[in-house]
């Protein structure tokens, strides 16, 4: 057992601010002593402020058109290879009313970075969404936009909005994206979002070419000075239609790990168990909750569109209608002792 980690791991579990350099010894797979005591750790943070809930929010997938050109993502614009689809406002209402009745409260609009979803629409689809259904909360996923289109979608009533950070290390964000986009700019949009008023989520893969115990260290160091209410985080995995479909997958166990010490970072955090996690290990999402996530997010697209929406190969959960989906996972999560609610599922400060 390595001393200075044991140490730093007890010094997280006490909830200390922990410096750059102590998130170094934490970004790497520990002894499983320490890696035991994390995860048991987490857990019990997670029940201290959330109990055994698991909140639920159905994903609905808009659009697969992309301008960007990140050199991981499979709906990246360079992809010859792949149908685009875009949903209509009234297709993504139909997701919506058939998420509420399946129980949902949350309704994520996630999509590549597409000129049709101009502010007039999106504005519009928010407020008709806020009034049909006033007791749920609307989340973006819709990447970098202009702060006058942030205000005006907040204005127009979206609660939260999802924009991971990908990486906090400049030179490493500049190895993961073609030159036109900006590891400054991606920050900006983030502190923006904040100042707004939205309940603002970030998040980074793990695994992704080129990540090091340093970048990672970053990562969380930048988790524990943002604070954002809601962290996304999943292995990388390659898409056969990309730069980097040669590069290995992110390690499950890692993933795992930093779920744990991200609860501790911040015991109130929304952390889901994503998609990609359920597809590295089949029972990925189960092992994300015993690990301290809270989160699941079941996909509500229409199912003609699911394998469209494919960011890297053999993605989880295409096949299923969204009643299937919805009750799979409810059985997944009840398997290691948790309920899913019917609840916003808002952050708890
Ligand atoms: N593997 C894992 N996650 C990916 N994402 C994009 N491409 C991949 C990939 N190949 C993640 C990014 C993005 C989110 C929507 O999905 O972190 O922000
Ligand atoms: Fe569009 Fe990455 S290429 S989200």
């Amino acid at each position: 057992m390595n001393e200075r980690l044991s140490e730093t791991a007890n010094r997280l579990i006490a909830g200390e601010r922990l410096r750059e350099a102590d998130f170094r010894l934490l970004a790497a797979v520990p002894d499983k002593e320490t890696g035991e005591r994390l995860r048991a750790a987490a857990v019990a943070a997670r029940e201290r402020v959330y109990g055994r809930d698991v909140y639920v929010r159905g994903l609905i997938e808009i659009s697969n058109h992309c301008k960007n050109n990140c050199l991981y993502c499979g709906i990246r614009r360079d992809n010859r290879a792949l149908e685009r689809y875009r949903l209509t406002p009234g297709e993504i209402l139909s997701c919506a009313d058939e998420g509420y009745r399946l129980g949902f409260r949350t309704f994520v609009l996630q999509g590549g970075e597409d000129g049709y979803y101009t502010d007039k629409l999106l504005c519009d689809l928010i407020f008709r969404l806020k009034s049909r259904y006033p007791d749920c909360a609307v989340t973006l996923s819709l990447g970098e936009r202009t702060d006058e289109s942030y205000r005006l979608l907040f204005a127009a009533g979206a609660d939260r909005y999802l924009l991971r950070h990908e990486t906090a290390d400049a030179a490493h964000y500049a190895r993961l994206h073609p030159g036109e986009m900006s590891f400054e700019n991606r920050m900006r949009c983030l502190y923006t979002l904040r100042v707004i008023g939205y309940q603002v989520g970030a998040g980074f893969m793990v695994g992704s070419p080129f990540q090091t115990a340093g970048t990672l260290a970053k990562d969380l160091y930048f988790i524990q000075e943002f604070s954002p209410d809601m962290c996304g985080i999943g292995p990388f995995l390659p898409h056969r239609e990309t730069p980097f479909a040669a590069y290995p997958a992110g390690s499950l166990r890692l993933t795992l790990h930093l779920l744990s010490v991200i609860r501790l970072i911040q015991p109130n955090v929304l952390l889901p168990a994503t998609t990609a996690l359920a597809t590295a290990d089949p029972r990925g999402r189960e092992k994300g909750i015993l690990a301290g996530a809270n989160v699941v997010m079941p996909n509500l697209s229409p199912v003609k569109v699911r394998k469209q929406y494919e960011l890297y190969d053999n993605k989880a959960c295409t096949g299923e209608e969204s009643a299937q989906c919805k009750n799979c996972l409810s059985q997944r999560v009840a398997s290691v002792g948790y309920r899913i609610v019917t609840d916003r599922g808002d952050v708890k400060k």
